[in-house]
């Protein structure tokens, strides 16, 4: 029994709820529609995923929770609304953005990421830690997708909020993201409790490829088995569905998701050009130091070959330098 916890609960579903009127049914909610419009979000997703806007004044939540006799002490601690800078009183947290409810595994509202329209910063502004928001134990989405993801065994794991709301429009519906901050092992051990496998599908720039290499330990050693979908250069999943569309992001990009050795070969190889005997050699050096701990020689030889065939050195001698590094590591 948390009379607390129950009251800033009901505080966040009816806050939500008024977001969502307020883009849908107002003038003031018309720019931020139009934006998701133009963004290709459809009524149904805007409804599925309870979608709002929080205006462009200072209290309108302030005024919305009082009328409803919540305590603003309570509502400032839970995240809601914040003190006014000077004065007494409080202002709304969020103002002029487009609101996305973070939702627990339960499908509670118990916290908001807002988004600018259009350019500017910050580009999302997310809830602060509360008693209800842990932001290392939340991951966007889960309340929805877990079923997907029991049944499959499977998790598809996305930077971003657009990401997991394109992907269940175009039917990949085991899809979740950490909240814009590093994945922890408490999500590896809460994806870890519903299924065996993640695909990593994250931002097709550098800084995505360089989290999704940062994240394999963290969910290896949780147990889960770990591919990676390689998103085209400087599109991220959202991009490339709007662009696209659905079937080819199943297609092209989830079920050809590669396993984490190869994605590891496919990174060191952008940073050496292979027509150069330089670069050969030293995209040879690193890839064996991909390839040479791997336990199973099946595995080593399927990799061996494909490194083989890339910077034209015969297969035995590389398995014969594969082997060298292998005894100098044990
Ligand atoms: P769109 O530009 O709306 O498509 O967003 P995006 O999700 O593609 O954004 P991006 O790839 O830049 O970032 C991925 C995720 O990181 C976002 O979904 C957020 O969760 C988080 N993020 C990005 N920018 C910010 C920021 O300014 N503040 C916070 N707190 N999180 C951010
Ligand atoms: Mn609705
Ligand atoms: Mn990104
Ligand atoms: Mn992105
Ligand atoms: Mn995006």
């Amino acid at each position: 029994q948390h009379p607390e916890l129950d009251r800033l609960l009901q505080a966040y579903e009816l806050t939500s709820k008024m977001y969502h009127f307020l883009l849908k049914n107002t003038e003031h909610g018309k720019p931020a529609m139009e934006y998701l419009r133009s963004r290709g979000f459809s009524d149904k997703i805007i409804d599925q995923f309870q979608i709002g806007y929080a205006p462009n004044r200072w209290d309108t939540i302030v005024q919305f929770l009082e009328k409803r006799s919540f305590d603003p002490v309570e509502m400032e601690k839970g995240g809601l609304i914040s003190p006014r800078h000077e004065g007494d009183g409080y202002v709304d947290r969020f103002r002029d953005r487009i609101m996305f409810p973070i939702w627990n595994r339960n499908g509670k509202v118990i916290a908001f990421a807002g988004r600018i329209l259009g350019e500017g910063q910050p580009k999302y502004l997310n809830s602060p830690e509360t008693k209800l928001f842990n932001k290392s134990r939340t991951l966007y989405n889960l309340h929805h997708a877990k079923t997907s993801i029991r049944k499959l065994r499977q998790s598809v794991l996305f930077e971003g909020y657009g990401d997991v709301i394109s992907a269940w429009e175009a039917g990949v519906q085991n899809g979740v993201a950490a909240m814009g901050t590093a994945l922890t092992e408490h999500h590896a051990t809460m994806l870890k409790g519903l299924c065996d496998e993640v695909i990593i599908c994250y931002d097709g720039d550098r800084a995505g490829q360089a989290a999704a290499l940062k994240n394999f330990p963290l969910l290896e050693n949780a147990g889960l088995h770990v591919k990676v979908a390689l998103v085209s250069d400087g599109m991220d999943p959202d991009d490339f569905i709007r662009q696209y569309g659905g079937e080819r992001f199943q297609r092209q990009i989830i079920e050809s998701a590669v396993s984490t050795v190869k994605f590891k070969l496919i990174y060191l190889k952008k940073n050496h050009i292979l027509q150069e005997e330089e670069g050969r050699i030293a995209y040879s050096r690193e890839a064996l130091n991909v390839i040479a701990p791997l336990s199973s020689p099946t595995e080593r030889e399927v990799y061996l070959r494909e490194v083989s065939a890339e910077v034209k050195v015969d297969f035995e001698t590389l398995k014969q330098e594969c082997n060298l590094l292998r005894q100098s590591l044990q």
